[in-house]
């Protein structure tokens, strides 16, 4: 048994996944007479459980082969789908670095599983922060590291992840949603190197498409045919296939929105630094911006009055409100909005 098997919950080992016509026949054109589906319409037919014309287009943009990607309802459906596969409910254990992203929490409060929190150092990042504890704990399954991090914005160091993954006993899952908007490499390129890498990706950020609800996870294929058992059979309906490939398509749209978030948190950061009310901007690669001010509450609520909605995260990072960079004309309102608020 190698260590990918050992680490993997034994139900689920030996479980005999559940398998339509569609995973075994990949025509188009048969008669499809096999899942009591309605013969007439549009939506009449189940997707593809394999999502094979959406991965083929991720393996044209990222050079990962096919077998080497999931897809997920949701980034926070692989989160889920991670600690299901690994985590013995009530006797396992996740790592996280705080403060993060809540959902690493949420997820293992439903599978029962304690959370073993590790500061972020003085700049928010993983190099100066203490792992031992990580080190030590064999009940510690998965490890998240979430870069760049939300709710703080900064880009966990790089090699510090390379040597944590190295030293590490477990999977561990780097949650990349934010990756598009950061000038630092993605982790997508090591997973034939690590077999214990997870690296997590979104459509709900820079792509445009957190209606739609389409995340995946790149690993290498044994961990991606363990995903593949436990997934639901039609975890990503036909509608959020299609929709996902023609975002992915749209390269020319996604580089104008991209270039236009970027432009826009500059000048964001740039015009929220000359009002009374913040305090200290802290460095983002992604597309928010945490910022400290003087009454998180009070500004919060104020804002909020005049129908503009921000994150309060001031029980994560004392007196901080993490504002989400939105279009030319919602920074203008949401600046004037702070202008009369400091006056
Ligand atoms: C760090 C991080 N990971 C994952 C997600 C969830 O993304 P998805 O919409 O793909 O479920 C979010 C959403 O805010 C996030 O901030």
């Amino acid at each position: 048994m190698n260590r990918i098997e050992s680490w993997t919950r034994p139900n689920i080992r030996s479980l005999v996944p559940y398998s339509s016509a569609k995973d075994e026949f990949s025509g188009s054109d048969a008669l499809f007479l096999d899942a009591n589906e309605n013969p007439f319409g549009t939506y009449n037919r189940y997707p593809d459980p394999q999502q094979r014309k959406l991965k083929t287009v991720l393996v044209k943009q990222s050079n990962i082969s096919s077998k080497q990607i999931f897809i997920g309802n949701g980034s926070d459906e692989v989160i889920d789908m991670l600690l299901r596969i690994f985590c013995e409910p009530g006797i396992d254990k996740i790592g996280t670095f705080s403060p993060t992203y809540g959902m690493y929490d949420v997820s293992a409060a439903i599978h029962n599983l304690q959370v073993i929190k590790i500061p972020l150092d003085e700049s928010f990042d993983i190099l100066n922060a203490d792992i031992s504890p990580l080190i030590s704990d064999e009940r510690i399954k998965v490890l998240f590291l979430c870069s760049p991090n939300n709710p703080t914005g900064n880009n966990l160091n790089l090699n510090k992840m390379k040597e944590l993954i190295e030293s590490f006993q477990g999977i561990v899952c780097v949650d990349e949603a934010y990756i598009e908007f950061s000038e630092q490499e993605s982790m997508a390129n090591l997973i034939d190197r690590y077999d214990n890498l997870v690296v997590t990706r979104t459509m709900s950020k820079a792509r445009g498409l957190a209606g739609a609800r389409v995340g995946y996870a790149y690993a290498n294929e044994e961990i991606i045919q363990l995903f593949n058992k436990v997934k639901p059979p039609y975890n990503i309906s036909a509608l959020n296939q299609n929709e996902a490939i023609r975002a992915l398509e749209n390269t020319d749209i996604f580089e104008v929105q991209r270039t236009t978030i970027l432009e826009e948190r500059r000048i964001l950061i740039e015009q929220l630094a000359k009002n009374d009310l913040v305090e200290f901007i802290y460095p983002t690669a992604a597309n928010f911006i945490l910022v400290k001010v003087t009454d998180a509450d009070g500004i919060y609520n104020s804002l909020l009055k005049r129908n503009i909605i921000v994150r309060n995260r001031s029980k994560q990072v004392p007196n901080t409100l993490r504002i989400t960079v939105g279009t030319p004309k919602e920074n203008q309102q949401l600046l004037k909005a702070l202008k009369e608020i400091a006056s």
